[in-house]
């Protein structure tokens, strides 16, 4: 047995839904917190780093040592055992963090403590060491994997800690340059974050096959779709955008060469209006961030609220109609859906198209839940009303909420 842990990004719910939809029969969940999720496997993973790179929603993946930790105060010198373990026989000077990844109480002392412990074992054993995280705060991650040091880690659990080693890290170049390095970009259209695509992309569960986006903008979840081994579709009303994909995509191709056996078809069209002649292809899920709306700021008005919500709805509606007929029985529809960030009496909410929600259930599309509730009980998770999960920052107005619709 094999147990691993999966640190989450910063929307926990969202990354703990989008490994639950990932992960194969293999695995057996054994624990979620707001920071981790930790799985048992009767198989080891075969390529850490290849996994993680299709997961929008995690930082890391630690390898768990069989015994965890009953008391707080025991994880030093359950990391000191580990280092020995791990750098024994070292021919080089072996550098390393430690990282704690907890919760309820404060981290630095625990690490402070740890890397004292480690570094005097070293020196009794006479392995050379060096530890990166002098400040005794959590590395970042860009450190650990600039420096190539071994990560010593552990994880707060719901009633113990685990610790382990790092053996995957998130690649944040590789986003980046996907993010801002693309020929083509446009800040007024929302542009999706390349990881919020790859977690919209898993938790359809489909792993390949043709995926079509029918507001594609500039093409983030159609270059993420490629990269996750899909053919793409991508249509939207405008023709600027039509060709701001095709430029991207083909930058893609050139930057990412397993993307150049993809194949990626691009038409403009109003996705109110698609029809069985735009869409010749199989399509295995539809995927997208729909239509946002004008760019609003915090003073918006509970009116314009309600009538630009009332707008895109129509517009949404009218797509769902317009595939039902041209799309699979068992398509999965995962869509990102506008939510307003208002003050009500002085109290924050969050306002999306539940109107729209009823109106689809009518026409045979069920919203499933992204989490189930048992998994959500047993954990407690506060899971949203709707089976929706937020995606928000706290300086945004217009935000976005992630659904998955099936067809009854
Ligand atoms: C929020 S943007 C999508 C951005 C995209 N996810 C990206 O990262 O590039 C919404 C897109 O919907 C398109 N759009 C608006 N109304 C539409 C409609 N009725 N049919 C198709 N596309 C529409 C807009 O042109 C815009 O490109």
């Amino acid at each position: 047995m094999y147990t691993y842990g999966f640190l989450l990004g910063r929307k926990n719910l969202l990354s703990s839904s989008e490994l639950i939809s990932r992960l194969n029969k293999n695995c057996e969940i054994v624990d979620i917190t707001p920071l981790s999720l930790v799985i048992n496997s009767k198989q080891a993973l075969e390529n850490p780093q290849n996994l993680l790179d299709t997961l929008g929603g995690t930082i890391k993946i630690i390898e768990i040592h069989s015994d965890s930790i009953k008391k707080y105060n025991s994880i030093p010198k359950s990391l000191e055992k580990l280092a020995l373990k791990l750098f024994k026989g070292a021919e080089k000077k072996v550098k390393h963090a430690v990282s704690a990844h907890i919760l309820s109480k404060e981290s630095k002392k625990i690490i402070k403590n740890s890397i004292y412990r480690i570094k005097d074992a070293c020196k009794q054993q006479e392995i050379k060491s060096r530890y990166i995280n002098k400040t005794f705060e959590n590395p970042h991650i860009a450190q650990i994997k600039d420096e190539k040091a071994k990560d010593l880690v552990a994880l707060e659990g719901t009633d113990k800690y685990y610790y382990g080693q790092t053996i995957a890290i998130q690649n944040i170049d590789s986003y980046s340059k996907r993010d801002y390095k693309r020929p083509e970009r446009d800040a007024r259209l929302g542009m999706l974050p390349p990881k919020l695509a790859q977690i919209m992309i898993n938790l359809s569960r489909k792993s390949s096959g043709t995926l079509y986006d029918p507001f594609c903008g500039i093409g983030t979840i159609l270059a993420e779709g490629m990269l996750m081994n899909f053919n793409v579709v991508g249509s939207d009303l405008d023709h600027e955008n039509i060709q701001k994909s095709l430029h991207n995509l083909k930058w893609l191709q050139t930057e990412y060469p397993v993307t150049a056996e993809k194949n990626f078809r691009l038409f403009q069209a109003d996705a109110g209006k698609i029809a069985k002649k735009d869409l010749s292809e199989k399509i295995d899920c539809v995927i997208s961030e729909t239509y946002l709306g004008p760019p609003m700021s915090s003073g918006i008005s509970m009116n314009e609220v309600k009538e630009n919500l009332a707008k895109i709805e129509k517009t949404i509606f009218e797509f769902f109609r317009s595939i039902k007929n041209v799309t699979p029985k068992n398509v999965a529809i995962v869509l990102s859906l506008l939510t307003y960030r208002v003050k009500d009496q002085g109290e924050e909410k969050f306002i999306t198209m539940t109107h729209l929600l009823t109106k689809l259930e009518q026409e045979g599309f069920v919203t499933e839940p992204l989490i189930s509730h048992e998994i959500s009980s047993e954990y407690g998770l506060n899971v949203r009303q709707h089976n929706g999960l937020l995606y928000e920052r706290p300086d945004q107005t217009v935000c976005r909420t992630i659904f998955k619709f099936v067809k009854k």
